[in-house]
């Protein structure tokens, strides 16, 4: 008899791990779509990413010149303070234009999380506040701030003009250089860096001479902007998979996403709610949110937007200055951005395209990895300033690695040519019969 109840127990128990054992590691099935989700799916799918946007506001935007004059000052360290530094040092093409770095570091150290570059010709802001509103002129603040390059406009003028290759190239695209031969008119080094021996230089110099040398130092940011254009991200597992649905080829779509990736990206339009924010072919919707992260330990939480949209509008490059190419001067943008409450301590939604290799992420870098991040998510803590929009998902720890191996799909080589993934060779030449593009 007891040993029946015995029997009969470990009969019971033994389903019962079975059962568990299931439900824990049964595959995961293809999900079948509804006609809503592949509206979705379409919606994200790099096909859909338009033309690059022009930017009236640079007039040598798209001139193949200006991107290679802008890939050589991209790589070129006698733009900093003390001949080291590069835009490339932080945003290092091999690490997909982020530094590895909690937050980048140069002459000194910057208060956030270095992001990539890559796509950033489609956003109307840049930064994680938003603080610039083009990409040449965020391009001129690295150029002179103390804790990054650390350059001067004045210093940067001189080495433009005294290298022959670069001389030449800026007069083809922008007309002759100022005089800089009378060093009682312009010194060898000045800027307005406040609070420095490089600003009481420049107050020095005569107003007309700081007009013609600021004209230089924009028209330096708009070659580099024009290099910039063109990282641009390419067709990933992820789009391939789209465009097998949308040929009704579901053998092929399930050779490509394996079930736990499809129900990842199931998740992240549906029940987990991403795509509210993460939309678009760049999986953003260039808006800026609160979603709560915590600051970094000994930081104070980051105002983001509702700082970034004031200086934004302060800004002496913004787009509707006089360095602005455009004639029009619409700005829709800047007029129209939101700046209430709902702005404070909320950051720009970045691309989730390519973040393998980014890490760490998040605003100041402190999120160490896309489990955490997913972890973030389910959570939904409250914000340490201003409200939190996202709502705790409840997810169970399998959806948030189905969540983690649908971004993995996202990452992809960039439609970019190879060339301007690496330093320019020097022995070709910048003007001339130089390479097509
Ligand atoms: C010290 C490292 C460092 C250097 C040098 C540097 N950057 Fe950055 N870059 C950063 C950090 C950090 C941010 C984010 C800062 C913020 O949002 O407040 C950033 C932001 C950007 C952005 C905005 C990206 C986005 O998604 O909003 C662009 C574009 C950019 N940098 C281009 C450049 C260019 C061009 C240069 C050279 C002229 C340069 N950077 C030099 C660290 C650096
Ligand atoms: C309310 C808008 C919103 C929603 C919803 C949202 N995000 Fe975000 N996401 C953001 C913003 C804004 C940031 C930058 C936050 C920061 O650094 O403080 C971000 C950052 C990220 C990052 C870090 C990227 C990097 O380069 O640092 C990842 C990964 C990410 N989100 C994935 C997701 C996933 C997956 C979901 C769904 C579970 C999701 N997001 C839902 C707005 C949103």
């Amino acid at each position: 008899m007891a040993r029946a109840v015995f029997a009969i127990a470990a009969i019971g128990l033994a389903v019962t791990l079975a059962g568990a054992a299931w439900f824990f590691l049964r595959p995961a099935v293809q999900p079948v779509w509804t006609d809503h989700e592949l509206d979705m799916m379409e919606s994200l799918w790099i096909a859909n990413l338009p033309p690059l946007p022009p930017d009236p506001s640079n007039a040598v935007a798209d001139d193949p010149l200006a991107a290679r004059f802008g890939h050589r000052l991209f790589f070129d360290p006698r733009l900093s303070g003390n001949g080291e530094f590069a835009c490339s040092s932080c945003h290092q093409p091999e690490r997909r234009f982020t530094d590895g770095r909690l937050t980048g570091a140069a002459l000194g150290d910057s208060e956030r999380n270095t992001p990539s570059i890559v796509g950033t010709a489609y956003s109307p802001w840049l930064y994680w506040d938003g603080r610039k509103d083009s990409q040449w002129s965020q391009a001129l603040s690295p150029l002179e701030d103390p804790n990054e390059q650390g350059g001067n406009r004045v210093a940067l003028a001189r080495l433009v003009d005294g290298d022959p290759e670069y001389r030449r190239a800026y007069t083809e695209l922008f007309g002759i250089l100022p005089d800089l031969s009378d060093a009682d008119r312009v010194p060898a080094a000045a800027g307005p860096i406040p609070g420095t021996f490089l600003e009481t230089a420049w107050n020095a110099m005569d107003p007309a001479d700081r007009e013609a040398i600021t004209r230089v130092f924009v028209n330096i940011g708009k070659a580099i902007a024009a290099y910039e254009r063109l990282l641009v991200p390419g067709p990933s597992r992820f789009d391939r998979y789209i465009e097998a649905i949308s040929r009704g080829d579901a053998l092929q779509a399930g050779a490509i996403l394996n079930a736990d990736e499809a129900t990842g990206l199931r998740l992240f339009m549906g029940k987990a709610r991403c795509i509210e924010c993460h939309n678009g072919p760049l999986l953003t919707n260039n808006e800026f949110h609160n979603t709560g992260i915590m600051s970094a330990a000994g930081k104070i939480p980051d105002r983001g937007r509702i700082d970034g949209i004031r200086q934004a509008r302060d800004d002496p490059f913004n787009c509707l200055t006089d360095f602005s190419d455009d004639p029009l001067k619409d700005c829709a943008e800047l007029r129209f951005a939101r700046t209430g409450a709902e702005v404070v301590g909320a950051l720009r939604t970045p691309s989730l395209r390519n973040l393998q290799g980014t890490a760490p992420y998040s605003h100041q870098g402190q999120t160490p990895s896309l489990e955490r991040m997913m972890l973030h998510y389910d959570r939904a803590p409250l914000s340490m300033i201003g409200h939190n929009e996202a709502k705790p998902l409840g997810l169970s720890r399998r959806e948030r690695a189905q969540l983690e191996a649908f971004l993995a799909t996202l990452d992809a080589p960039l439609v970019t040519a190879p060339q301007w993934l690496s330093p320019p060779a020097e022995s070709v030449a910048l003007t001339g019969n130089p390479p097509t593009r």
